[in-house]
């Protein structure tokens, strides 16, 4: 036994000589999550007695960080704009970026917008943003689509574990919506090009579900696809609301120059790069 404040930068030191990109936030998530505390947390119990076993258990989860697996799968959940997701083998880890998406969605939507609105998050993976978008504002009536079954069982036991009703729907992008409108859309879709995915770090290549990632030769396959198939399923002036990869800014206004799109304003993440594509329909 040992008291936490002698063994703390230890599992941080381990993953940084095995090149674990993320080395001192992955240690500090694993020792937290192995001693049931909250990362803050460690630092304000150093007096805090590590026992063997968890000593052990640590070692075993610290093994599989070394080989690049994801923490977040390790650990098998993430806090998402105040929502606890589950996330696994087979689906996207959400990023802090699409949070922003969703912030700034629910920052530009006025209350009377959401009101027995009918709101799609297409390509959902998880349920992230279409579950924060629904926890934030309940009035919402909201769907979820994505190809993958094991996505959409991830999404569903995330819409238990944040207590809201939503619509999960399975199949290729706009299909499982035949016959149906929305007021407003969200869309992550793949979009790193094929050709980019060798360059990735092992953590996402290696680990990540690879049809979550790929948006074709040039990464803007889906997006080519929605601006072509979304208009028919969109009620008048409705609100629309993508995620893209850095630098596709300019190919994605291209994109959705024509017909009817009006109000599409490119918006920067954190680190300045094109991150969010917003627009509304005639
Ligand atoms: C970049 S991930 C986004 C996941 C989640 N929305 C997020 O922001 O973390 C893209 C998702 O699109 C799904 N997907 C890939 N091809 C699809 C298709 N043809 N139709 C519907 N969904 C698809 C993948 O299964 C994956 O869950």
């Amino acid at each position: 036994m040992k008291p936490l404040g002698e063994i703390l930068t230890i599992p941080a030191n381990f993953l940084k000589e095995k090149k674990c990109p993320r080395f001192r936030r992955d240690a500090e998530e694993l020792i937290a999550h192995v001693l049931k505390l909250k990362r803050l947390d460690l630092y304000l119990q150093f007096d805090r007695p590590v026992q063997e076993a968890e000593l052990e258990a640590l070692r075993v989860l610290l093994k599989r960080a070394a080989k690049a697996e994801p923490v977040e799968y390790i650990i098998g959940e993430i806090v998402f704009y105040q929502c606890q997701l589950s996330v696994g083998p087979g689906v996207l880890i959400p990023r802090p970026e699409t949070e922003i998406l969703v912030d700034q969605a629910c920052r530009m939507l006025c209350a009377k917008d959401f009101h027995q609105k009918t709101a799609w998050d297409l390509c959902t993976g998880s349920g992230c943003i279409g579950i924060a978008v629904k926890k934030t504002y309940p009035d919402l009536i909201v769907s979820l689509s994505d190809i993958s079954v094991k996505a959409l069982e991830i999404a569903a036991m995330n819409g238990h574990r944040n207590n809201v009703q939503v619509e999960l729907l399975q199949g290729d992008l706009m299909a499982p919506f035949d016959g149906r409108k929305a007021d407003i859309v969200f869309c992550n879709p793949p979009y790193i090009p094929s050709k980019d995915f060798l360059t990735l770090d092992s953590s996402v290549k290696d680990f990540e579900p690879r049809e979550a990632l790929i948006g074709g030769e040039d990464g803007l396959s889906f997006y080519r696809r929605l601006e072509n198939e979304l208009p028919s399923y969109l009620h008048p002036k409705a609100k629309i609301f993508f995620e893209i990869g850095a630098g596709q800014g300019e190919s994605i206004l291209n994109i959705f120059s024509g017909r009817g799109w009006k109000n599409r304003r490119l918006e920067k993440d954190w680190s300045g790069h094109d991150r969010f594509f917003f627009l509304e329909f005639e």
